[in-house]
């Protein structure tokens, strides 16, 4: 079938994705959840719901319906499904399919962020990896950069796959970015849309080395949470208990970024809880049995994302006379007895350009 000519087509989306902008803003038995198509092609009404959101609760679900056969849909949505699954396949737990590819940017390589500060300073980790390393007894993580990052690696150590959810979620920041912050802001990229939606595109040799490409300090990481009994026992202090008393494998915590996409929340061993403001209580939010995955509807499944400092800093002085935005706070819950033995892969993708930095 030729998808070009499906694309004048309307687009499907799940009729619970039907949430009102003050529903969201009141509403706290409702889990914020917006059209990612919808999104996509800036309706109106989407925006609407994208403020409501992160004003009165701190984050959002991004759902799409992913239960439609992909040769009969357009090919926006088609792209979404291939890449999310693309990525699923890679994060798939047990079997050898980890690292990702052949990939030599560990978690014991050094990652200055952009304020030129190793990662491993920034207390995300236990502290065990020592001078000049941020891996920790806990998880192990693995990084893409968007951009062109010294020490990160290239492209071709990931694979096309992982490569394309990279371009996706960059584009998808890049949008939302723009909805939000308005236009003055960083344009989507067309070329992070072309590498999307035509992945044999993708230049697997082009960010292979050299300088910080357009100030895109940008990263997507895939974690792996080790869930075992003696990652687990490491995790016991008192600094890995959550401020409701829950014990924790990463503390609450917000992050430096502008945007953060979790494209991938559908899997077995889940973790991530985002904090909802108006709710006043945590939300699970990937893994079987999380809240964002029961307020699904049949065939449907969804992105979660929230904001970081970058991103409250440009709000206040873009923004002044609207509500605050406040960075997002969130934390990884400790397995649950089920779980232990089984890992917790999952893709995190963090918007950060310079600019919003200095
Ligand atoms: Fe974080």
């Amino acid at each position: 079938m030729n998808r070009t000519n499906l694309e004048s087509k309307p687009l499907p989306c799940a009729t619970t994705c039907a949430i009102t902008p003050s529903t969201i803003a009141t509403d706290p038995t409702v889990v914020p959840k917006i059209s990612l198509l919808d999104i996509l092609r800036g309706s109106k009404t989407a925006v609407d719901q994208l403020w409501a959101s992160l004003i009165h609760r701190g984050y959002f679900l991004l759902c799409y319906d992913a239960g439609t056969p992909i040769s009969s849909v357009s090919p926006t949505l088609g792209a979404i499904i291939e890449t999310v699954e693309g990525m699923k396949s890679v994060l798939t737990p047990n079997t050898a399919n980890w690292p990702p590819s052949q990939c030599s940017v560990s978690s014991g390589d050094v990652y200055f962020n952009e304020r030129d500060v190793p990662m491993y300073r920034l207390g995300y980790d236990d502290g065990t990896g020592g001078e000049g390393g941020d891996k920790d007894k806990i998880r192990e993580y693995f990084r893409v950069a968007n951009g062109n990052i010294p020490g990160v690696g290239g492209w071709r150590e990931w694979g096309r796959e992982v490569v394309r959810g990279t371009c996706f979620c960059s584009y998808l920041a890049d949008v939302l970015l723009h909805q939000t912050l308005g236009p003055k802001r960083r344009k989507p990229k067309r070329s992070q849309r072309a590498r999307w939606m035509e992945p044999e595109s993708i230049d697997l040799e082009e960010p292979s080395s050299g300088g910080v490409e357009g100030g895109d300090f940008s990263i997507l990481y895939a974690m792996n949470y080790f869930n075992t009994p003696s990652s687990i026992s490491h995790a016991s202090s008192p600094s890995f208990t959550g401020s409701d008393g829950r014990p924790l494998s990463l503390r609450e915590h917000v992050d430096p970024s502008l945007f953060v996409i979790e494209p991938v929340v559908g899997r077995a061993v889940g973790g991530l809880e985002i904090w909802d403001k108006l709710g006043g209580r945590w939300v699970a939010a990937d893994g079987d049995g999380a809240e964002a995955i029961g307020c699904l509807g049949e065939g449907e499944d969804c992105m979660a994302v929230f904001v970081g400092k970058a991103f409250e800093r440009a709000w206040k002085s873009e923004k002044s006379n609207e509500p605050e935005i406040n960075a997002t706070l969130h934390r990884v819950r400790q397995p649950t007895k089920g779980e232990i033995g089984r890992p917790r892969r999952a893709v995190i993708y963090e918007q950060k350009y310079a600019e919003y930095f200095e």
